[in-house]
């Protein structure tokens, strides 16, 4: 009886604990989950999947699991937005098969029905993925990865498998995944990016299902500091001239130019077959070899979204918002990660060559609204811009345009009552952006999450600086100088941020400086 009474006591005050634990997670949780943000309602998130646009309908797909708040056995999750802020999470996409877990990939509307999946009234929504058999992983195998495709009759809400899988067997590359599809009109067929370790693979089909090996790049070109993922590929039109150039994204983990994840780009030209580096695109690449969509340590595996109609012929991209090197360790429990806002993707030219700049999609902005005004305010040394109440800086949208006069160092802090604060600005003798996140709040969770500050190199000298950021609970993306120098980071403050400050070595003038905050 004692022994019975004893374990019926310990069954309750484990029930207490576990019930105490999920409280306190749940609380913590609640001051973490992002305002504008898309993230799953629980468990774990990393890549951006399969986005396409349909009938008004933004898609995204990630890698999920839906089993824990860790990485496991890949799923395809789902969720829809009309306005890319508000997004609606729907039923698993695609499960795990025969053929193993389903890791990353694309999705493309097959209009013309070239698969046969659908019929030209109905044409088929169909995925292009990796099939990554855990069972071979853990034999070491060289072929663990084989791509496959699934098809979904009713806009991407439901998908069966393709019974021919997989559509691309592995030619004894251990790493072989995330195909990216798209039509190229030119030459009428579907073209496939692949990472396959060291460097990409193209491949042709006439209808999703034969692939035909067409080339490869980058053995030896940028950087290969880790293994080669998610890559993606695209034309875009340089507005100043004219001319369109491909654009070739390549994530790399790791090795980024702060470490851990990063994303890569190459400009250069795709006739169907190869694509080959634009020669002034070579120069630059032998002078610096810093090409990167985000030099923030949290703008991971982007991709850009199929079937998007801008009418300035720009790609929508958005990233995972975390980094391979401490991902699995942030603190938030019910779930895990963060998608980065939706970015357009522009190409410029100037006399020093190309340059990818991203801008916060103006799709974004219905949901901001201007609270703040601070025009033509002059700062000596110090001053304190803004603060609770008058404005809530964890779901705001900041635009600023800077009057300074040469050597300036500029720092801006936002604080809280909890003694954190995360600092970003220009060090003038560096001539760098930087974001410093090593006084942000919680930071032991991983060694490497606050053991340096990022920086990026100003690719300008004017004595005007402009910058739009946005900022979340646990987020701040900062596109400098008009989206050409780019900083994502993730933090996790104690309590929210609730001041914002600036501190300069000389005078400079905030020409402009509004604040919004989501409406
Ligand atoms: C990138 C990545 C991909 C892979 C997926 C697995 O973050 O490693 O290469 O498909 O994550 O979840």
């Amino acid at each position: 009886m004692k022994k019975y009474i004893f374990f019926l006591l310990s069954i309750f005050l484990i029930s207490c604990d576990v019930t105490n634990s999920n409280k306190n997670a749940m609380h913590s949780d609640t001051n973490y989950r992002p305002s504008f943000h898309f993230t799953p309602a629980e468990n774990w998130m990393n890549d951006p999947n399969g986005m396409f646009y349909l009938d008004g309908t933004y898609h995204l797909y990630f890698q999920y699991y839906p089993d824990s708040n860790v990485w496991g056995p890949m799923h395809w999750g789902h969720a829809t937005s009309k306005n890319l802020v508000d997004w609606k999470e729907h039923p698993i996409a695609l499960y795990p098969d025969e053929h193993g877990y389903i890791f990353s990939g694309s999705a493309v509307v097959d209009y013309q029905n070239t698969s046969g999946l659908g019929t030209s009234e109905n044409p088929p929504i169909v995925a292009i993925f990796t099939h990554h058999d855990p069972e071979k992983a853990k034999a070491e195998k060289i072929d663990v990865e084989t791509q496959g495709i699934a098809y979904s009759l009713d806009q991407g809400m439901t998908w069966t498998k393709y019974e021919g899988n997989p559509v691309i067997k592995n030619p004894d590359i251990r790493d072989f995944r995330d195909p990216k599809v798209f039509w190229d009109d030119t030459n009428s067929q579907w073209v496939m990016v692949l990472a396959a370790q060291k460097k990409v693979m193209f491949y042709s089909s006439p209808n999703l299902k034969d692939w035909e090996l067409l080339s490869d790049f980058g053995e030896t070109i940028g950087h290969h500091g880790g293994v080669w993922e998610c890559p993606d590929l695209f034309p875009l039109k340089i507005e100043s001239t004219g001319e369109t150039k491909w654009v070739l994204l390549v994530s790399i983990n790791p090795g980024g130019p702060n470490e851990g994840s990063a994303t890569q780009y190459f400009v250069g030209d795709f006739d169907g077959n190869t694509f080959r580096l634009d020669p002034t695109f070579k120069s630059q690449l032998d002078k610096e070899n810093n090409f990167w969509v985000d030099f923030g340590r949290d703008n991971y595996a982007g991709v850009t979204w199929q079937n998007t109609e801008r009418s300035n012929g720009n790609k929508l991209f958005i990233g995972w918002m975390s980094n391979w090197d401490y991902a699995t360790k942030v603190p938030t429990t019910t779930w895990r990660s963060a998608m980065t806002i939706a970015r357009e993707l522009q190409l410029h030219k100037d006399e020093n060559g190309f340059r990818l700049h991203s801008i916060p999609a103006t799709e974004l902005d219905a949901r901001f609204e201007e609270i703040i005004n601070l025009n033509q305010t002059k700062v000596t040394a110090q001053k304190t811009l803004v603060e609770a109440p008058t404005v809530e800086l964890h779901k705001s949208k900041i635009e600023m345009t800077i009057t300074l006069q040469q050597d300036t160092d500029i720092e801006f802090k936002l604080s809280n009552s909890a003694n954190n604060s995360l600092a970003f600005g220009l060090d003038a003798s560096e001539n760098e952006y930087y974001v410093d996140r090593r006084k942000s709040g919680k930071l032991d969770f991983a060694d490497k999450f606050a053991h340096r500050l990022s920086v990026m190199p100003r690719v300008s000298t004017t004595n005007t600086i402009q910058a739009t950021l946005y900022i979340d609970k646990t987020s701040i993306e900062l596109f400098w100088d008009n989206g050409k120098n780019v900083m994502t980071e993730i933090f996790f403050p104690d309590t929210p941020f609730t001041q914002l400050s600036v501190t300069t070595s000389n005078e400079i003038e905030l020409t402009h400086f509004t604040i919004d905050q989501l409406n």
